[in-house]
């Protein structure tokens, strides 16, 4: 295998601490930490910030890298604070008639599910759609079977599009089991039924090539596979889908908004027809100057060659436990693998053993120094542009030593 596309090098990463839980929160180059101490610099002497490079100049920079990575346009960005943010943007700004529905699949995490759940009110159902025979979740969700190739989860949701949905809310892939669904076959489908695919993309931003053709809407924070802290995400939408959106209606939302040669108490103006005008306002520079260089950095690596270094070393640690008590398991995930069913997170399911095992899985992971995470019933391990084969090999001897 060829070097990894995104260098070691360039994060704090040692020997005592092998990250494999991006999923969770991704590890922040050096340069995001130059960038905000340079900034912050700047902010002990006010009058160093200037307005066109800094004020305005960080938040283009960030969406036009945004844009960059999603293959889209930099005026379809808006800058929002969260995953939860971008999507609630979206569901409160959409023009909801009493009766209508958002689908979603079962078990999506909670970001894709309040905003829709906190409709109720205006008589908005939300219908969750359980993906392959077997699928559970919320109180049961350790019961749950785990997904197999042979699942056909977009055909379940495209089956529950009623004559009311107007929506159609998933994450792209999901937060425990690492399934990753086909957004271009649902988008085609949402469009033939006049539905809107709105996309959670946290769990494959800058680790899954994107294709925006038939979505509606992509909201991400930047704080996973994006490698930026938490605090600063992106929501992508289609033009004409966020024209028919009540915009959020900051001072920064509408025309001529920082050009204080017109009193800025005339109201009377326009909506700004680009992104902006479904931001929560004041752009977060802090945090905007660190998204800037991990952006640039994923960009410059590419994420087609992120992914597919992933996936090798997905294939190279399935591979190492093939003759091991995590054989099936193995075997269940290399053809999802195969399939093109996986993002970055391999999802090992708990196959009965429980709760109580997993945490001790996991502990036993971090005596070993290798911190990975456990969510609703399965291990997960994360891979992404700084790991090596030698990575991947550690989690196996790890592995390969335990059983359920
Ligand atoms: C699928 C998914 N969506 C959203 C989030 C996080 O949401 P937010 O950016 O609103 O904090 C997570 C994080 O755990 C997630 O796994």
């Amino acid at each position: 295998m060829s070097a990894p596309p995104l260098n070691p090098a360039l994060f704090h990463l040692d020997r005592e601490h092998l990250w494999v839980m991006h999923c969770s929160e991704g590890p922040v180059p050096r340069a995001a930490v130059r960038a905000v101490r340079s900034f912050l610099q700047k902010e002990l002497r006010p009058w160093e910030v200037r307005w066109v490079e800094d004020f305005q100049g960080i938040p283009e920079a960030v969406r036009a890298e945004a844009a960059a990575l999603l293959g889209g346009r930099a005026e379809d960005i808006s800058l929002t604070p969260s995953t939860s943010t971008g999507l609630v943007a979206v569901a409160q700004g959409f023009r909801w008639q009493a009766g209508d529905e958002v689908v979603a699949p079962l078990g999506e995490f909670p970001s894709n599910a309040w905003p829709w759940l906190a409709l109720r009110t205006r008589g908005v159902a939300f219908r969750e759609v359980p993906l392959w025979e077997g699928h559970l979740a919320g109180a049961g969700a350790w019961d749950s079977r785990p997904p197999t190739a042979q699942a056909d989860p977009e055909g379940r949701l495209v089956a529950a599009l009623g004559p009311r949905a107007r929506i159609l809310a998933l994450s792209w892939v999901r937060f425990q089991d690492g399934l990753k669904l086909d957004l271009q076959r649902l988008g085609r489908a949402c469009r033939e039924r006049g539905v809107h695919l709105v996309v959670d993309g946290i769990q494959a931003a800058g680790t899954v090539p994107a294709d925006l053709e038939g979505l509606a809407a992509f909201a991400t924070s930047g704080h996973k596979g994006l490698l930026a802290p938490q605090g600063l995400g992106f929501l992508w939408t289609e033009e004409g889908f966020r024209q028919s959106l009540t915009p959020s209606g900051t001072w920064l939302s509408v025309e001529e908004a920082t050009d204080f040669s017109r009193p800025s108490t005339d109201f009377d103006r326009a909506w700004l027809p680009d992104g902006r005008a479904l931001e929560p306002g004041g752009p977060n520079l802090l945090q905007a100057s660190a998204l800037l260089e991990s952006l640039r950095l994923i960009n410059r690596a590419r994420v087609p060659a992120i992914a597919a270094h992933a996936a090798g070393l997905q294939a190279r640690l399935l591979e190492a436990l093939a003759g091991s008590s995590w054989a099936a398991e193995a075997a269940r995930l290399r053809g999802l693998l195969e399939a093109g069913r996986l993002g970055s997170i391999l999802a090992f399911h708990h196959g009965g053993a429980g709760a109580g095992w997993m945490n001790a899985l996991l502990k036993s992971g971090y005596q070993r120094g290798i911190l990975a995470s456990v969510r609703e019933g399965y291990l997960r391990v994360a891979f992404h542009g700084f790991h090596t084969e030698a990575d991947a090999d550690r989690v196996g001897e790890w592995l390969s030593g335990t059983a359920s």
